[in-house]
């Protein structure tokens, strides 16, 4: 009885993959329109997300191995290995390759700050070190990742200068952004090259956001693009907030990017779901659907990367959430399609011609 249970579970499970990928794909629904991309590491390559990963999504990023301190622990001594996977993962299944990121305040080895006699690093030496990470990175993946995000999260509003008061800031001085960027545009010139932040369309930070931008822009500094986050909820923000800044980026001229889209089922900082999760998983299909339609009323937005693949893996139920049970994705834990998935594919049915 026992073994006859075990095979019908198991059936019933190669019968539920078979399914999922059998759901139209959410790469083809918006193809040649949005890239439809996810986060991952090399591990989910061969996990049971591996088979939605190849039908659904036409791009990916490193979730964590491109961070700087992940791919360069020591100085001069880089771990490509788990990179070079995703990488050739990318280029077998023709996706396209986002790369994230070159210069962050967290994931920053330690080794950057000081010199060989412990003494705080200069300024020169900052900017050598992330010159060396930059040309050797992009060098690296020229040609295979077509877009950077060259900085990550340095706007920080509460700043008279709008720039977070970090340790790049206190050993290089304001324009670390703009050596980042050029640093760049010289490793690799085709790449589209990206600053990413969240929370952009809180008005303080999109018109810091707005501020930085059009310095960078009018120092001729070749910046391309703003990354979105978009780590949002199904209670916020505003589809029309959200419109708001893709506009305002529109209007300098701009890429724009969504970069890490998830909907939390949570209220911000809530400890347990506000109503039952029947009814926040249909809010947050809405939630998907409004969301997809806002992105593609931007003609200069063209491609949309989730933080993640199915709700089996995702940070929202880790580090500073843990002990939640959140599910922010398009697929379920046992990879089945929830209404968000429908919402996705609605949203191009409905919004595209
Ligand atoms: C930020 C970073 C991402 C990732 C998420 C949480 O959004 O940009 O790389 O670390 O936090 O996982």
């Amino acid at each position: 009885m026992i073994r006859r249970a075990a095979l019908t579970m198991l059936l019933g499970a190669a019968a539920l993959q078979a399914a999922a990928q059998d759901t139209p794909s959410l790469a083809k629904a918006y193809e040649g329109r949005l890239k439809i991309g996810a986060a991952i590491e090399p591990s989910q390559l061969t996990s049971a997300e591996a088979p939605l990963l190849a039908a659904h999504f036409n791009s990916i990023v490193a979730e964590n191995v491109m961070k700087p301190a992940d791919i360069q622990p020591k100085e001069g001594a880089y771990n490509f290995g788990p990179a070079d996977k995703l990488v050739a993962y990318a280029h077998g299944q023709g996706m396209a390759m986002r790369g994230h990121t070159l210069l962050w305040h967290l994931r920053t080895p330690a080794w950057m700050w000081t010199d060989r006699e412990g003494k705080p690093a200069t300024r020169e030496l900052v900017l050598a070190r992330l010159k060396s990470h930059i040309d050797t990175v992009v060098g690296r993946y020229k040609g295979a990742v077509y877009a950077w995000d060259v900085v990550n999260e340095v706007i920080d509003d509460k700043q008279p200068n709008c720039l977070r008061k970090d340790k790049w800031f206190a050993a290089v001085g304001d324009d670390y952004i703009e050596q980042a960027f050029r640093y760049a545009h010289a490793a690799d010139p085709k790449a589209r090259l990206y600053i990413n932040d969240y929370s952009t369309e809180e008005p303080a930070k999109r018109q810091c956001l707005e501020r930085v931008v059009k310095g960078l822009i009018a120092r001729g500094v070749p910046v391309h693009g703003v990354g979105h986050q978009m780590h949002v909820s199904v209670f916020g923000p505003s589809a029309e907030a959200i419109d708001e800044s893709l506009s305002t980026f529109a209007r300098l001229g701009l890429e724009n990017q969504v970069t890490e889209l998830d909907v939390s089922l949570y209220r911000y900082q809530a400890k347990s779901l506000s109503d039952s999760e029947d009814t926040l998983l249909r809010l947050q299909g809405e939630r998907y659907a409004a969301l997809m339609k806002v992105f593609l009323a931007h003609p200069e937005l063209r491609a949309v990367t989730l933080w993640g693949i199915s709700d089996s893996h995702t940070w929202l139920n880790h580090g500073e959430y843990e002990g939640r049970h959140d599910s922010p994705l398009p697929f379920d834990r046992r990879q089945q399609p929830k209404p968000a998935y429908t919402g996705m594919l609605n949203a191009a049915k409905n919004n595209l011609r």
